[in-house]
């Protein structure tokens, strides 16, 4: 038997709700496993993640321990579109996928909530593999090592625009630059901000949002490892058809909303920033709202 195990991207922060919000987006890594007798098998990856260090693996091996799986070898096969440390959760992608196919080869239904609390004690933090397990839009909250997640009901008519540099930037590196504290001032600045964007997420109040992402919490420290990143920012706030742009989770990644309506919206965007996003992706994303999806052959 094989099971099939498909995660969507993921974009994290949403500016203020750093290591809390995070949605999930019409782009899909998928991930084949089979048990066999003996060996580790993994093909579809470069070959420097063909090994037993590979971060599927190590999910799969641990939630397998977790579940109680006796299994002697296993093969991987990836394949995906997902781009490798971009900060649009790739590695949630292979968490996730790891857990959700051991915990289905023990039981065929694997439970979301488990699947999120093994995920977030892996990840670190929930913002990421939360949106990759259950879709939409989620926020996180971590209690004394204890993970609630809960949806929001969001409108389905946003698109994001992601703007994928040609360069990588590992989330380690970027955690490193933040400072161990912020100022009274920053930190109500973002609780602030944050339940601004929730609020008008929540009543569909697009008015609120471009103010909304605004962070001061990790986006001024880590904007200055992105070249090019606050002339992008600028000239993206000035755009009255940008309902809010935002670095997407660790970065390099910078994400711009706009609505489904703004049909022309990728190809001004392109024209408006130039040069800037010189060999730059620019990819126009759905809300995924369904999750990781999984299937036995
Ligand atoms: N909240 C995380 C961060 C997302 O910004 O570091 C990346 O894993």
């Amino acid at each position: 038997m094989q099971v099939r195990v498909k995660v969507p991207a993921t974009s994290a922060n949403l500016g203020p709700g750093f290591d809390v919000a995070g949605l999930a987006l019409t782009l899909y890594n998928t991930f084949v496993f089979e048990l066999q007798e003996n060996g580790l098998e993994i093909t579809g990856t470069p070959p420097q993640f063909a090994n037993e260090d590979n971060m599927t693996y190590q999910a799969f091996a641990q939630a397998a321990q977790r579940c109680g799986l006796e299994f002697g070898g296993v093969k991987i096969d990836f394949s995906g579109d997902v781009p490798y440390t971009r900060g649009l959760g790739s590695s949630s992608t292979c968490i996730v996928a790891g857990i959700v196919a051991a915990f289905a080869f023990k039981n065929h239904n694997p439970d979301r909530q488990a699947v999120l609390e093994l995920a977030t004690e892996i990840e670190g933090h929930p913002d990421n593999v939360a949106p990759a397990i259950f879709g939409g839009m989620t926020v996180s909250v971590m209690d004394n090592e204890k993970v609630k997640t809960l949806n929001l009901p969001i409108k389905n008519d946003y698109r994001f625009v992601a703007l994928i540099p040609p360069f990588t930037l590992s989330t380690e590196a970027s955690r490193k630059v933040l400072p161990e504290t912020l100022t009274r001032k920053d930190a109500i600045s973002n609780v602030a901000h944050l339940a601004l964007l929730v609020a008008s997420l929540l009543n569909g109040d697009d008015a609120g949002l471009k103010q909304g992402f605004h962070d001061s919490l990790h986006q001024p420290y880590r904007g200055k490892l992105i070249k090019g990143y606050q002339e992008i920012m600028d000239i993206l706030a000035q755009d009255d058809k940008v309902l809010g742009c935002y670095l997407s989770g660790a970065g390099p990644t910078l994400m711009a909303l706009i609505s489904e309506k703004d049909t022309l919206g990728v190809v001004r965007i392109k024209e408006e920033l130039g040069e800037l996003l010189e060999d730059w992706q620019v990819v126009k994303l759905e809300l995924d709202t369904r999750g990781y999806t999984v299937d036995f052959e």
